[in-house]
């Protein structure tokens, strides 16, 4: 089986900038498992769904292949299909039926050389073998101003107090659900990015990764 990088954390915590130059650094291939479940949460909503339902949310998770057309639409980004993963996510066949997909794409990388997996529970679920995981985090607040910036340079016009508000709610709902909630894995280093910049956290990540699957 060819090494996969495990890298967990809450939303706005750095997990996906870090992932993809780790994944460019080791010439691994690069998969943000928030996409499948934005992707679902999406097409519920584009079929005038709730992504609640589960009859509806695991059709949509059953369509999805990785030749999807949904999967690099830039709605993916926006805020409602953030809300509306974070409950797609909270359905447990919806969860199966992606974990199909990421492990064919860890058994058989783009490239071969091998992958790095950015969520929630990549560490703990999806690769609970896989040689090098982190945990990525930040507090609240920095999180909160990291995604209004993100935001704002996409030109949406976003108040701090209602993306505070989203992301506590989002947080708290992939925290507390029964399955796969966000946690640590016990074996996770936990690279707090609170004060540190995207090359600060790089050097970081690359220090723990590195002494776990040697040089690149
Ligand atoms: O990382 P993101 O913000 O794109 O993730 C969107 C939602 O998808 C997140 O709120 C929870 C869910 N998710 C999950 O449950 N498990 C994953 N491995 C990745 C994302």
């Amino acid at each position: 089986m060819p090494p996969t990088i495990a890298i967990d954390g809450p939303a706005a915590s750095g997990k996906g900038t870090l992932s993809k130059r780790l994944a460019a650094h080791y010439g691994f291939a690069h998969l943000d498992t928030g996409s499948l479940y934005r992707a679902v949460g999406l097409s519920v909503l584009w079929a005038g769904g709730d992504p609640a339902n589960p009859e509806m949310a695991l059709a949509a998770a059953l369509a999805l292949t990785p030749e999807s057309a949904i999967l690099v639409h830039p709605g993916l980004r926006g805020d409602d299909a953030a809300q509306a993963a974070s409950q797609v996510a909270a359905v447990p066949a919806v969860r199966a039926a992606l974990l199909d997909f990421q492990h064919s794409f860890v058994a058989q990388p783009p490239g071969g050389k091998g992958s790095v997996l950015d969520g929630r529970d990549i560490g703990t679920v999806v690769c609970p073998d896989a040689p090098a995981k982190l945990f990525v985090t930040a507090s609240m607040e920095v999180r909160a101003e990291r995604r209004v910036k993100e935001l704002r340079g996409a030109g949406q016009d976003v108040s701090l107090q209602t993306v505070l508000a989203d992301m506590k709610a989002r947080d708290e709902r992939d925290s507390q659900r029964a399955v796969a909630p966000l946690k640590p894995a016990v074996d996770a280093f936990v690279l707090d990015t609170s004060v540190l910049d995207a090359d600060q956290a790089f050097a970081a990540a690359c220090a723990v990764v590195g002494a776990k699957i040697g040089p690149v």
